[in-house]
């Protein structure tokens, strides 16, 4: 494995391991990426993924680059392909925000680097692992644990469903009529033979008995002039206390945020003793000094727990 486009390109084993990286990287004062450079795309606002990495490959002993869409003109300026190949000529990671899914797939493909996806139109697997960091803080991370995503079935809930495939999660969806996730996704998590997966139109029956209640916007970036539209539509799957009401008591309520209080979620949920969305937060930057550690022994030498035998193979590589 080279990349980290999708929840997928771990293992269910490596997952765990991760965890426990992200861990031992709170208290770890090794620096992986020292005299190393990271590259950041950002077609997209971002303040959690920009600064969470930021921060995190300094942590590291490396230094991050940001790139706006503006300055670069990714596939404007200049074509995926070219972007990807210089910027592997100059860095040692990737890490992009895009649009279009396949912008990820095209740019890992011309990269000599790792290439990390920090949101696409498809997917957020690096919100969603920090999610499940974050169940595994809270003590939610046992089998079967119910969590009920209240929105729209995009780019978070399709990690969700990743993640389903690894993990032995209850995962429900619940979405309003034409906002449902990709069928062929669906069919893939319930026949995995991992987790289990329902999709539900009733927002109440959805979060009843509920360990966990997911909330992310209504409106995702790039979907602005749909604005008018999916207030409308979403009206009646706000995550207030009522709604909470419905699933377990000591239930945790999540959110990748940014939230747009008073739309998909209530003040005084988010601000609840429920609320864990902070952490979540937080967990963002644990989770991937853990996914870039891992990368970056796998790619060019082992960091962490080798044996003598690995670290001399490694070295041979380089
Ligand atoms: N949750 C998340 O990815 O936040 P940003 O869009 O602020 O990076
Ligand atoms: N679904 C949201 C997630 C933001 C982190 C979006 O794509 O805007």
């Amino acid at each position: 494995m080279k990349d980290f486009l999708s929840i997928l390109d771990f293992t269910t084993e490596e997952i765990f391991d991760l965890f426990d990286l992200a861990d031992k990287l709170k208290y770890d004062s090794s620096k992986p990426l020292a005299g190393k450079t990271v590259a950041m795309i950002f077609q997209k606002p971002s303040l959690r993924t920009r600064v969470s990495f930021e921060v995190g490959v300094v942590q590291l002993g490396g230094h991050p680059i940001s790139l706006a869409q503006e300055s670069i003109g990714l596939g404007k300026r200049e074509s995926v392909a070219d972007v990807a190949r210089v910027l592997s000529r100059y860095n040692d990671m990737i890490v992009a925000r895009v649009f279009e899914h396949e912008i990820l797939t095209e740019m890992a493909h011309y990269a000599s680097v790792p290439v990390i996806n920090a949101l696409s139109d498809l997917s957020h697997p690096c919100q969603v692992l920090a999610d499940a960091y974050t169940l595994r803080q809270h003590g939610k991370l046992f089998d079967g644990v119910k969590v009920v995503f209240v929105g729209d079935g995009n780019n978070v809930a399709y990690s969700w469903l990743e993640l389903a495939m690894r993990l032995p999660i209850h995962f429900v969806l619940a979405s309003p009529k034409g906002y449902e996730p990709n069928r062929d996704m669906l069919h893939k998590v319930q026949t995995s033979g991992v987790g289990k997966v329902e999709l539900v139109h009733n927002p109440q029956a959805a979060v009843w008995d509920a360990d966990v209640v997911y909330g992310d916007v209504w409106t995702s970036m790039g979907q602005e002039a749909d604005n008018e539209k999916r207030k409308n539509d979403f009206a009646p799957y706000q995550i207030n206390s009522e709604l909470m009401g419905y699933a377990k008591p000591d239930a945790i309520f999540m959110h990748c945020l940014p939230a747009h209080r008073g739309e998909e979620v209530t003040d005084d949920v988010i601000d609840s003793p429920q609320s864990v969305v902070f952490d979540e937060a937080e967990n963002r930057l644990h989770i991937q000094k853990a996914i870039m550690t891992k990368l970056v022994e796998h790619h060019y030498a082992p960091v962490f727990s080798s044996t003598p035998k690995a670290q001399t193979k490694a070295k041979k590589k380089r």
